[in-house]
């Protein structure tokens, strides 16, 4: 397939090693997941929408497969555009690797942020075509809004006019000759290459930015992140949905509880088809309504007996993968338990975490007694009572 694309005269440069110290997540910044794809896939997504180009990612050198694996999915048929080199330990550096990998023929290079992972295709669009009416070297601006104040320590010195300022972002496009001759020219740290290819004498000019393309630098600017992509993803019209479901055994089974995903030691068991978890079955009563999908019966009926002495898990991992065959992800669960006995206080996190692994979703847990009224106030079975809520994808 590759002989028939033709070389294109435009390569992008997605600069995506650092570590995100400002973060501060477990991983680096660009491999941080914003919803089910990482900052990468989502910037990468930005950029196969964009005018057809030769795609460089930058990665951490231990990150480099990681990186192929979301240039894959997101390159689709275009997967030959793209490679990964491995960054430096700074920005300057990262890019400089990855200008080394831009092929011979290209012409233009643009230099983008993975942070920024939100940027719209136009953005990258307008950059190129300023770039093809002649200019050397085009920066995506916004206007300030805020005031800005110069200050010494916590002293104002003065208001600056904010009329000549402007807020840079990326992709910052050049013409290859006249990138690559500033890097080659580097001696100062610069922390954009507009900055660094001004410093060797070439006038920039500006285009403008986007909003969306605001980089993601601290916590909140990841939570503003998946927000926006969370509205993308629940267009007007399609809601997510909500199920209920609800289950009791009695006490009187055969060998050890097992209840809320957990087997529970010491304890009277739970009479029922499969183990008796309660807890376990509610939930997936209330998964399977949410998305339309009948009850636990429809799906795990009693004619089933590989599921006799089954657990949770098993319930719970099948009951994802029909959601997810019909078109939904399941965005959490909430499920209480009434009995006396076990008590949760204790292992109720251990529980959230069996359940939410199985299920692949957050399962929070919580559990009540019933001031001794009823059948779980009498000590003869437990009661579980589940809601879940899953979105279509
Ligand atoms: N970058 C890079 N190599 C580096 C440093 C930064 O490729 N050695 C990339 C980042 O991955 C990011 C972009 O440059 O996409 C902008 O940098 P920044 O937002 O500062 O990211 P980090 O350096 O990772 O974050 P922090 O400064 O908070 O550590
Ligand atoms: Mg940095």
């Amino acid at each position: 397939m590759s002989s028939v694309i033709p070389v294109p005269r435009v390569a992008i440069v997605v600069v995506a090693a650092g570590s995100g110290q400002r973060l501060g997540a477990a991983a680096p910044k660009a491999f941080v997941g914003i919803d089910a794809h990482t900052v990468l896939r989502h910037a990468l997504t930005g950029v196969f929408a964009a005018p057809q180009a030769q795609v460089v990612i930058v990665a951490p050198a231990s990150r480099v497969g990681d990186a192929l694996t979301d240039a894959h999915e997101a390159a689709g048929d275009r997967h030959d555009l793209v490679s990964v080199v491995a960054g430096g330990a700074t920005r300057q550096q990262s890019v400089a690797a990855g200008l080394a990998a831009v092929w011979p023929d290209v012409e233009y290079v643009l230099v983008h942020d993975a942070a920024r992972a939100l940027t719209p295709p136009a953005v990258f669009a307008r950059v190129i075509a300023a770039l093809q009416s002649g200019r050397d070297a085009v920066l995506p601006v916004l206007p300030v809004i805020d005031t800005i104040k110069r200050v010494d320590g916590d002293a104002v010195v003065e208001a600056v006019d904010r009329a000549s300022l402007t807020a840079a972002q990326t992709p910052q496009g050049f013409r290859r000759t006249v990138l690559d001759a500033a890097y080659a020219g580097a001696s100062d740290d610069h922390t954009d290459d507009a900055a660094l290819v001004q410093a060797a004498g070439i006038a920039v000019s500006t285009v403008a930015g986007d909003e969306r393309a605001f980089k993601i630098t601290t916590p909140a600017d990841l939570e503003r992140a998946r927000t926006l992509v969370g509205q993308a993803a629940a267009p007007v019209g399609i809601l997510p949905r909500v199920g209920l479901g609800t289950d009791v055994h009695a006490f009187g089974g055969d060998g050890t509880l097992w209840l809320a995903g957990l087997e529970w030691p010491g304890e009277p068991s739970l009479h029922g088809h499969s183990d008796g978890d309660a807890v376990a079955h509610a939930i997936v009563d209330a998964v399977l309504a949410a998305a339309g999908l009948g009850d636990i019966g429809t799906h795990f009926g009693t004619d089933r007996p590989e599921l006799a002495g089954a657990h949770a898990a098993a319930f719970l991992t099948q009951t994802r993968g029909l959601v997810e065959a019909a078109g939904f992800q399941i965005g959490n669960v909430s499920v209480q338990v009434q009995a006396n006995r076990p008590r949760f206080a204790a292992r109720r996190a251990e529980a959230e975490a069996a359940l939410t692994a199985a299920l692949g979703a957050p399962v929070a847990v919580s559990a009540t007694t019933t001031d001794g009224l009823g059948f779980t106030g009498a000590g003869e079975g437990v009661a579980a009572f589940a809601v879940a809520l899953v979105v279509p994808r």
